[in-house]
């Protein structure tokens, strides 16, 4: 199969009420990386699952080495030599990675799993990919980062010929992100036909040949050569605007303090740690992946129990015994991962945006509720630029991105003094990342003390007034907005051997 490439021919996608693709027709090539972008909802994730067979096209075909294919299924597509890595992770916690890994082709002797065949492949399949990984840790004990390195290798154990995948960096920290692009990079020198669908930038100029442009489900253009292509070009064609600063960065000026923390420590904190937020500031919380940030913020938050150190809201002393109290006080952390902690799919985009704030309004009467939850959810989608056809849909049928926003939009419609942000603009298309960065700068410029954790270099630079560094437990350095450049933000962030 090697040397075919892939044609989309004329692909449609119609769901009730929704057109998600119509028209879709270009061609990947084998031996190249070749990107999807789009804002949220335009419909890259769609065309996957046609690829992958878990959706039927409305329209169109699909052609492997000018032979037209049709997947009715999932085991269809794996059989026509593909492999899809999906946005939505499709593994069992309760499992071990090696069964993770091997399900559906265990080794067997004597009519018996082969427990330690299984071992010794799964362990192969991480090589190079994620070789601290060992094969008999249950799944469900993994980080999300190492989820997603698992279903990779599931992905790539069957030595597809066509190989996509959905925002698979959404929760890989840099060093991970380094060993999947030099994967990548094998798999294409190998002649395989690579899509890749990312809201990087970053990525998409490091590892793509070529770069298709998807908006509201239809196709825009197709840049051959990434080379001649620049970042700004590559936006417009995107958003079908100019956005000239993502950022939009305005000075503040802080009312005194919000949150002091003082000696805290509690599980994941090496060091105690202390630090004040002020009202109307916007504090960064920078460091690499397992540095403790999002540890700190459970504990922040009632999530953890603290086991020294004192807190203060306004001037006054502040006890956390469980999530309620922060809530109560107006401490809320919309978490890392706001699908899996946050999303209830059954239910509506409205459903899912106003639960969080229906407790703090069970005085008001029934029919006012009701208007005021109808007119938030209204308020939020507009705010948000949330793609859905109703309030009324249920949200498990909104794209990965929107999904996000949605939550977002949750605790963006609690009264709050604090709001603790973790990675607020994962998955979420440059577009709308502009529009967050506004809602963050009105929080502030409000009196909110907002205080984001980002592994986003750029994201933490470009939008926080003062940026505290942690590294492996323990806080590391502060740094105003003037001093905070790259290389600082890194050294702070490093592990080092302390003394
Ligand atoms: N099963 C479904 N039923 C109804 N509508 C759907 C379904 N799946 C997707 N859609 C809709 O189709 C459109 C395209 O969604 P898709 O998930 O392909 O977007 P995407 O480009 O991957 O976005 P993101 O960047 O947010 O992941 C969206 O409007 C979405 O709500
Ligand atoms: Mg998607």
């Amino acid at each position: 199969m090697v040397g075919q490439s892939l044609r989309f021919n004329g692909i449609g996608k119609n769901f009730p009420g929704v057109r998600a693709l119509s028209d879709i027709s270009f061609e990947a090539r084998p031996g190249s990386v070749h990107a999807l972008m789009g804002e949220n909802g335009a419909g890259k994730s769609t065309l996957l699952k046609i690829l992958g067979g878990a959706y039927q096209p409305s329209a169109g075909s699909l052609e492997i080495g000018g032979r037209a294919v049709a997947f009715k299924s999932a085991a269809d597509s794996i059989g026509g030599g593909v492999a899809v890595i999906h946005q939505e992770l499709h593994l069992v916690p309760e499992m071990t990675v090696a069964e993770n890994l091997l399900l559906g082709h265990m080794p067997a002797r004597f009519g018996l799993v082969d427990r330690g065949a299984m071992v010794r492949r799964a362990r192969e399949l991480l090589r190079g990919l994620a070789d601290e990984i060992h094969p008999q840790q249950r799944l469900g004990s993994l980080s999300l980062g190492q989820r997603q390195l698992i279903e990779i290798a599931k992905a790539m154990s069957r030595n597809a010929h066509v190989i996509a995948f959905d925002e698979p960096t959404s929760s890989l920290s840099a060093r991970e992100i380094d060993r999947l692009m030099t994967i990548i990079a094998r798999l294409r020198d190998e002649g395989r036909v690579l899509l890749y669908v990312s809201h990087r930038m970053e990525e998409i100029f490091r590892i793509c040949d070529a770069v298709t442009v998807f908006k509201d489900g239809r196709y825009v253009r197709t840049f051959e050569a990434m080379s001649e292509l620049t970042h700004d070009q590559l936006v417009t064609c995107m958003v079908g605007r100019d956005i000239e600063d993502i950022y939009d960065y305005r000075p503040r000026a802080h009312q005194g303090e919000a949150l002091k923390v003082q000696g805290l420590l509690g599980p994941g904190l090496q060091e105690p740690i202390s630090f004040t937020a002020h009202k109307g500031e916007i504090l960064g919380f920078f460091g690499l992946v397992g540095a403790g940030r999002t540890e700190l913020f459970r504990l922040l938050a009632g999530l953890a129990p603290s086991k020294a150190g004192a807190l203060q809201l306004c001037g006054k002393p502040l006890t956390l015994k469980s999530p309620r109290d922060a809530i109560a006080a107006g401490i809320l952390l919309c978490p890392e991962d706001r699908k899996k902690e946050g999303i209830v799919p059954l239910a509506s985009v409205a459903e899912n945006i106003n639960i969080g704030a229906r407790d703090q309004h069970v005085s008001l009467g029934c029919l006012v509720q009701g208007k005021w939850e109808r007119e938030n959810a209204d308020k939020q989608i507009r705010a948000l630029n949330i793609k859905t056809p109703s309030p009324d849909q249920q949200i498990m049928y909104l794209s990965g991105g929107n999904q996000q926003k949605a939550i977002l939009g949750r605790w963006l419609s609690m009264p709050m003094k604090v709001l603790l942000l973790d990675e607020p603009t994962r998955g979420i298309d440059v577009g709308a990342k502009a529009e967050i960065y506004q809602i963050i700068h009105n929080l502030a410029a409000n009196g909110i003390a907002v205080i984001v954790v980002s592994s986003d270099l750029m994201e933490v630079m470009g939008i926080c007034d003062r940026i505290l560094v942690m590294s492996e437990g323990a806080l590391t350095g502060e740094l105003a907005r003037e001093q905070a450049d790259e290389s600082r933000l890194l050294q702070l962030a490093l592990p080092r051997s302390r003394g």
